[in-house]
């Protein structure tokens, strides 16, 4: 496991030991209507009886359980133990049952080839610094024509100040093409305070599914902004910025077409 790696399985255990609300398991409600959490653009088909389901960088008692409770046969995978946990507590308290992996999302070595109907990954992917390994792991663990549906941070949300100019708009501090960890940012709702998070560019968030052997079916940069909102809260700055980017991808049964849908620019 590379360093950073190392480093954010240690940051997201101390963000479940201190109750960090970016740690926060479905509750009983939840499993009521358990697709307003784990397909909330409609874009996977139900039912999920008997799929094979790889939650990616998913744990904290979220995705995993709730697919659980529709029948699926779940593995949810993250780096931090305590987190793990909290998925199976909840699958304990929920009465369903899941598997639980401890690895990164780069070594998806304890799996074989062609194995999951859908791959699930939340906002994640900034906490590894290179998207090609973990994209090709992806490619290789799902079925021919599998589903892979992710969210991630969009590159500008993590270009931006978190805090808002006295204009009211918010600059621009770190460089688009950059290389390296971000620097730390506190006491906001964008950044985990700890982690080591990195930028990745829309070339390679999209154009790097499509080397991965994807096609990309559906796009949204799912709306969190509120203009009567606080001054500097979540909701306000996502009115100038938009925090998240989540793509609906399927793995192509002949991948070797894939240049021929997306061309690198340099
Ligand atoms: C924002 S949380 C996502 C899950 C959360 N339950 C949710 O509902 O969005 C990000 C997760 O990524 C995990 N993570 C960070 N780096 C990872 C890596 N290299 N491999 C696997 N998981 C990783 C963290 O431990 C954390 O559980």
């Amino acid at each position: 496991m590379k360093s950073e790696e190392r480093h954010n399985e240690h940051a997201w255990d101390d963000l479940v030991r201190v109750g960090s609300s970016f740690a926060n398991p479905a509750r009983p409600a939840d499993f009521q209507n358990p697709e307003l959490i784990i397909n909330p653009f409609g874009w996977l088909k139900a039912p999920f009886r008997g799929k094979r389901i790889l939650c990616l960088a998913a744990g904290g008692g979220r995705h995993g359980p709730l697919f659980a409770a529709e029948g699926a046969i779940v593995t949810v995978v993250d780096i931090s133990e305590e987190m793990l946990k909290l998925d199976r507590d909840v699958a304990q308290r929920e009465g369903v049952s899941l598997k639980t992996l401890q690895c990164s999302m780069t070594e998806l070595g304890e799996f074989g080839d062609s194995v999951f109907d859908i791959v699930l990954q939340p906002v994640s992917t900034c906490y590894v610094e290179k998207l090609a390994p973990v994209y090709a792991e992806i490619a290789r663990v799902i079925k021919p024509s599998g589903t892979y549906v992710s969210q991630h941070k969009q590159p500008v949300s993590l270009q931006a100040a978190t805090k808002p100019l006295a204009s009211g708009g918010y600059a621009l501090c770190e460089p688009y093409y950059r290389e390296g960890a971000l620097p730390q940012v506190a006491g906001s709702e964008h950044r985990e305070f700890g982690t080591k998070e990195y930028l990745h560019t829309l070339e390679d968030l999209l154009g790097g599914l499509c080397i991965a052997g994807f096609s990309i079916d559906a796009v949204k940069e799912p709306r969190h902004g509120n203009p009567l909102s606080e001054s500097g809260s979540f909701q306000a700055r996502s009115c100038f910025v938009p925090p998240y980017l989540a793509i609906k991808a399927t793995r192509l049964d002949e991948p070797s077409g894939s240049t021929l849908i997306w061309t690198p620019s340099n």
